[in-house]
């Protein structure tokens, strides 16, 4: 078989850090162990009925058999509207400041297409969502990152990052809740981050995938709920944890006009919109009942509660999260996060993800993911617990 040479860009895409835990996992599985998985982010409950009754409805739709309009439906753009209005209190123009998305991966994905060139540099969170790299990578831009550390309860501080760096950044990833850290952001660091990209103008992408899922009865801040934040960025939503859709591909940005028109101008020559029974359904999700999205909440706060509650019952001090569905624990001394992620692995049968794979501020760390059962995620933090407090 002829092997023909590949683009530049192919040999520039970051290297996929966890298929190599994938494989570790799968080899374990395999021996028959009775493994526990928290390494993975994929929502473990069923999308809410309604939600999927509307695509059933919609597949019956002969209109939605034929091409979606290439900029998607009205319908859907206005449901992403009135989602914002409603639980956020944002007015967006549905035409001009809605763009919709095969998920919020690519949207992530197309920015840095839009706005870098090569030899541009990007901020990105460290740690943080490999797929910042992803874009900055094909684009052929660099990358200066944004250390997120416990001490500044997992937000940058901007006053650390050298002045040269931040004149010569165009643009910004930000994620709250945040993954892997579990941080939260504060109405207080939006409005620094406007003034900030404001001075220097940066371009400023807050990826909102958690956006739903604040715990204590605190619900996570919209970047666009600060004033002038539409004048210096987007946001990007996804329906993925929301409303348990990750499979669906489904998610919209809001914000800046002319970052929307970018985008979809992209999206024009990449694709026509997603099959409109998925839009139909997606509509639904948004604006049907909410209270699938309560009590997806409460479950994983509870899951929270069981998990950490064990844990420091047992003797690990480690602190809750305030939301996302991930624990940030960290690795006793002696380890790397790799090493230990391996050690839960071959002595518990326990998965957590490596804080390595979300950069290099990340090795103090593994991530846990509240994505199974309260009895298994109690069985899990007593396996844990046993290693560690009994050695
Ligand atoms: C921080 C963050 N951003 C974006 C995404 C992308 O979600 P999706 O492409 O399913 O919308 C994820 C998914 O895990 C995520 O964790």
């Amino acid at each position: 078989m002829k092997r023909f040479e590949q683009a530049e860009v192919m040999g520039k895409l970051p290297e996929q850090f966890f298929a190599k835990l994938v494989k570790k996992v799968s080899y374990y599985v395999e021996q028959g162990f009775d493994v526990i998985n928290l390494g993975q982010g994929n929502p473990d409950q069923p999308t809410p009925q309604h939600i999927v009754d509307a695509l059933k409805d919609g597949a019956d739709r002969p209109d939605f058999h034929k091409y979606s309009p290439f900029r998607g439906h009205g319908f859907l753009k206005q449901a992403a509207a009135d989602f914002y209005k409603r639980e956020y209190g944002v007015t967006l123009d549905p035409e001009k400041e809605v763009a919709v998305l095969f998920g919020g991966k690519v949207g992530l994905v197309e920015l840095s297409q839009c706005y870098l060139n090569q030899g541009d540099v990007a901020l990105v969170p460290d740690p943080g969502y490999p797929d910042y790299w992803s874009g900055v990578a094909m684009a052929g831009a660099t990358m200066e990152t944004m250390p997120l550390r416990k001490e500044n309860d997992f937000l940058p501080k901007y006053d650390e990052l050298p002045e040269t760096v931040l004149n010569k950044a165009k643009l910004m990833f930000l994620n709250y809740p945040n993954n892997p850290t579990a941080g939260v952001a504060t109405k207080s660091f939006f409005k620094e981050t406007v003034e900030l990209a404001n001075k220097h103008d940066i371009l400023v992408c807050h990826d909102f995938a958690y956006g739903a899922i604040g715990f204590d009865g605190q619900k996570p801040v919209s970047f666009l709920q600060i004033e002038g934040a539409k004048d210096v960025g987007i946001e990007i939503y996804t329906l993925s944890k929301t409303y348990n859709m990750a499979g669906w591909r489904v998610g919209f940005a809001v914000g800046n006009e002319t970052v929307i028109e970018s985008i979809n101008l992209l999206q024009d020559h990449f694709y026509v919109s997603l099959f409109g029974a998925v839009q139909h359904a997606a509509a639904e999700a948004l604006n049907g009942p909410q209270e699938c999205v309560d009590e997806l909440v409460d479950t994983y706060e509870r899951r929270r509660n069981a998990f950490i509650g064990r844990l420091n019952e047992n003797g690990w001090k480690v602190e809750s999260p305030k939301g996302s569905f991930f624990c940030w624990l960290p690795v006793p001394d002696g380890y790397t996060s790799e090493t230990f992620a391996d050690y839960l692995l071959e002595k518990a049968h326990v998965v957590v993800a490596p804080g390595i794979g979300f950069g290099s501020e990340g090795d103090r760390y593994v991530r846990a993911g509240l994505l199974t059962s309260e009895e298994r995620l109690i069985e899990a933090a007593d396996r844990i617990a046993k290693l560690i407090i009994d050695n």
